[in-house]
């Protein structure tokens, strides 16, 4: 709890100290951003503190002429809206700038800018709203001097440092009504439907949302497939009268002994686009039992819209939380979510590690105990979970922003 006594850390008194604080949010959006913007801006304007918002990402401290200081009015009316009102980018890396020259792009170091802007506008601090992409940046620039405060978002729920992360409830709401809506076409047409959700290299969506919306098998990139489990599983379930499956699978899931499946190549600075192993999925079933089979992918939809009531309290939460740790000079720290309370960690340590299913994760042996098919045949035998083989985690070099 950031105002425990028990910790050492009081909590505020007022400040004589008119603080200078910048926000940024990067990467991906997600819903709920603008939640941490107006509680932020809030709490630092209760403060008597000043606010500058720096739009897409960390493009606004390179190019200046991308902020501007934050008025009540800026935050009124956005707590239930999606998106971020300060823009984002999950293409630029400051440490990595990608530059067009006549011999195509190259990647610079824009860092100095960045650092040299901060003191031109005179900040105090900095809060990084962003994924473990933009929050790494937000380290790199901790590790220069520069004082930072790490706000975790990503639908994914990919951050192992907090319990869970806002936007991830609002994906998995998208997608559990998204099943209910395959269901019933799915059942008039006896098809096999198969949804492909976003998660990236984690199946965090895929199972809350596969269980939730009552998904008959749920491929996620923790437990690597093998499609003929997922073709047993079909065939199972018409032997007891059930014409028709649901199949959600991450867009991470590999098969057994397989690679992900990308759409896209990186580009300078970027990142390679996961994508199309639903498809690939739908045809094999299709091919190998004659059923029909139909794909489709939820994309972005995940990621619009109005966050859910638990997202915009978090965010919430998680904006004022961030203003007082900077209140309390607490930099170099990313605000977490240790039920029931907003802590902060070390943002170090919340960068250290993904966060994956466990393959002892309760919501997985319900899931199991229920003949939820994870297209294992470990998990279609009954065999004991500890059977199913975990893959290695992927290269922290794919960070998302
Ligand atoms: O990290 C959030 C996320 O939505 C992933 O689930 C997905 O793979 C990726 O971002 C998509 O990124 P983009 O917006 O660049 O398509």
């Amino acid at each position: 709890m950031l105002y425990s006594r028990k910790d050492g850390h009081p909590p505020p008194m007022p400040t004589k100290k008119k603080k200078r604080i910048g926000i940024l949010t990067g990467g991906g959006d997600c819903p709920g951003l603008n939640a941490v913007i107006r509680a932020a801006f809030q709490t630092a304007h209760n403060f008597g503190w000043d606010v500058l918002g720096i739009e897409d990402s960390f493009d606004g401290l390179i190019d200046t002429r991308k902020t501007r200081w934050l008025k009540p009015a800026d935050v009124r009316g956005i707590l239930h809206t999606g998106g971020t009102i300060l823009g984002t980018s999950n293409k630029t890396h400051p440490f990595r700038f990608p530059v067009k020259t006549k011999t195509g792009v190259v990647l610079q170091d824009r860092s100095r800018d960045v650092v040299r802007n901060f003191k031109k506008l005179k900040l105090d601090g900095l809060i990084v709203v962003g994924g473990d992409g933009s929050l790494a940046i937000a380290l790199e620039f901790s590790k220069k001097g520069l004082p930072v405060i790490g706000v975790p978002k990503t639908i994914d729920n990919d951050l192992s440092a907090t319990d869970v992360t806002f936007g991830f409830d609002t994906a998995v709401s998208v997608v559990t009504e998204a099943l209910d809506r395959l269901h019933t076409t799915a059942q008039s047409h006896r098809r096999v439907m198969v949804l492909e959700v976003m998660g990236r290299h984690v199946g965090w969506i895929a199972l809350h949302a596969g269980v939730a919306g009552g998904a008959d098998i749920i491929l996620i990139p923790e437990i690597p497939f093998d499609i003929q489990a997922v073709v047993a599983k079909i065939r199972e379930r018409e032997r007891r009268g059930r014409s028709f499956s649901i199949v959600v699978v991450a867009e991470g899931a590999v098969p057994v002994g397989g690679e992900e499946t990308y759409q896209a190549q990186a580009v300078a600075g970027g990142q390679a686009r996961l994508g199309g192993i639903g498809d690939a999925v739908a045809a094999q079933i299709g091919e190998i039992t004659g059923n029909e089979t139909r794909s489709l992918v939820l994309g972005h939809l995940q990621r619009g819209g109005q966050p859910t009531t638990f997202d915009r309290l978090l965010g919430t939460r998680f904006g004022s939380a961030a203003v007082r740790l900077a209140l309390q000079d607490r930099w170099g720290q990313m605000v977490a979510l240790v039920p029931p309370d907003v802590t902060s960690v070390p943002l170090e340590k919340a960068v250290s590690e993904m966060k994956r299913v466990p393959l002892d994760s309760d919501i997985l042996r319900a899931a199991g105990d229920l003949g939820i098919s994870f297209g294992s045949f470990n998990n279609a035998s009954g065999e004991p979970r500890e059977a199913v083989t975990a893959r290695a985690p992927p290269a922290r070099a794919r960070r998302k922003r």
